[in-house]
This record gives structure tokens, sequence and C-alpha cells, in this order.
């Protein structure tokens, strides 16, 4: 099973994808986190992203490219696994085709999360992270019992850097002008279904395996 997780920002794909992946147990390719732990530990691929992040721009493909490249050749990806905000940009679709060639896979499904952008700006702004379980909470929809802190491992909950409602902006607009086209290149290829993502998170996961049935 070797899936893309397509969608805005906020569309649900982080959360629809570490459900999928429990199910499924395939590894959780997620680039927005692989940059986010770079950026933690300073390593120099974080520090050459940090800047396009805080911005709400994408990091620049090679980049992004040479990370996929890397972990898609782990073991645990012989069994499958899940690709959560890449490819980005056609640029980065032509290179993962090309690396998948390479490695004589393709591509099974791509599911796209539509949602307005009224409701991206309502999820974003109010999701909340745990500092040390990674865990996803969001101020309205997935309260945490305690205000501010891990119901898991009872850290703290911090916001993304990303997360003001002025970079989501930005980073819809990016999403628009950048990523949309992917919708049609992997149309063209019969590879597309697209979920209406304005649901709750179980009635979206329901859809998800329909998809696999
Ligand atoms: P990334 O981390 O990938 O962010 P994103 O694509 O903007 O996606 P999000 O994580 O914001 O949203 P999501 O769709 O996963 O939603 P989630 O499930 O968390 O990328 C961050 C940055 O890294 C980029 O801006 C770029 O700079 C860089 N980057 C990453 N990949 C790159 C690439 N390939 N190329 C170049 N640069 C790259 O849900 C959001 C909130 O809503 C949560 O609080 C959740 O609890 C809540 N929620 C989820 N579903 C529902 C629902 N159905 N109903 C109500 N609430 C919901």
């Amino acid at each position: 099973m070797r899936l893309i997780f397509l969608g805005a920002p906020g569309a649900g794909k982080g959360t629809q994808a570490q459900k999928l992946c429990e199910k499924k147990e395939i590894p959780h390719i997620s680039t927005g986190d692989i940059l986010r732990e770079a950026v933690a530990n300073k390593t120099q691929v974080g520090l050459a992203a940090k800047s396009y992040m805080d911005q709400g721009k994408l990091v620049p493909d090679e980049v992004v490219v040479n990370i996929v490249s890397e972990r898609l050749q782990k073991p645990d990806c012989k069994k499958g696994f899940l690709l959560d905000g890449f490819p980005r940009s056609l640029k980065q679709a032509e290179e993962l085709d090309n690396k998948l060639d390479e490695l004589g896979l393709n591509i099974d499904k791509v599911i796209y999360f539509s949602v307005d952008e009224d409701e991206v700006v309502r999820r974003i702004t109010g999701r909340r992270i745990c500092s040390k379980c990674g865990e996803n909470y969001h101020i309205e929809s997935l309260k945490p019992k305690k205000d501010g802190i891990c119901d898991k491992c009872s850290s703290e909950l911090y916001q993304r850097n990303d997360d003001t409602a002025e970079t989501v902006k930005k980073r819809l607009d990016v999403f628009k002008k950048e990523s949309m086209p992917l919708v049609n290149y992997y149309k063209n290829k019969s590879l597309l279904t697209e979920i209406v993502a304005n649901k709750s998170i179980d009635e979206i996961f329901n859809e998800v395996i329909e998809v696999f049935l």
C-alpha cells in the first residue's frame, strides 16, 4: 500500500494519516513533521528550512525531495508508506515518479481532502500540539481534558509558529498556486479520490476506509 494524502493546510491530512497508518501498520511520512524535527534539532536542513516554514512558503524542492528519497529507502517502507504533505508541487511529483521508477515501485492511491477556507482557518488557528509526544488537539473540536495539557503524557501543549491567521493565508495562497495542479496530475493518472473533508474526523475516516474496500 503506497499512498499520498493531498490537501490544503488544515484539511486534516495529518489526523487521517495517523489513524490510517496505525490501522494498516505502514509508516506515516510527513515532510512537515520531518522538517519541524530538523528545525528543533538545528540540523543543516533545519536551519535552511526554518525561515521558509515560518513565512508559510515552500521549502526548496531539492531539500524536500532528498529527504523523501532517503526516507523511502528505509527498510520499513518495504511494506508500504503514506506520504503526507509531499509532493506539493509538480516538480516534486515528477521527482517522486523518477525515484519510484528507480526503486521499481508505484503509487496505488492518492486521496485529496477538499475543505473550504473558513474551516481551514478555524482548524489551524485552533490547533494545539503536545510538546513531548506530538499528540494533536483543537481548542474547540478536539479539546484536551485539562486546558493546555496533553491527555496522554501530561506535557504542555503549544501552537505551531506557522499556525497564525496571517501565515495561514500565505500557506493557502501557496497551496492554490503550487499544489492544486497536483489534483489534475493524479486525476489524469486515474489515481485520485476526492473526499469532502468538512465533516467530523470519524466520518471522514470511514470514507477513507471505504476507498480501500
Ligand atoms: P505541513 O506540516 O505539511 O503543514 P500543512 O500541509 O500546512 O498541513 P497541516 O499540518 O497544517 O494540516 P493537516 O492537513 O495535516 O491538518 P491536521 O490533521 O493537522 O507543512 C508545514 C510547512 O513545512 C509548509 O508550510 C512548508 O514550509 C514545509 N513543507 C512541508 N512539506 C513540504 C514540501 N513537500 N515541500 C516544501 N515545503 C514543505 O488538522 C489541523 C487541525 O484541525 C488539528 O487541530 C486537528 O485536530 C483539526 N481537525 C482535523 N480534522 C478535523 C475535522 N474533520 N474536524 C474538525 N477539526 C479537525
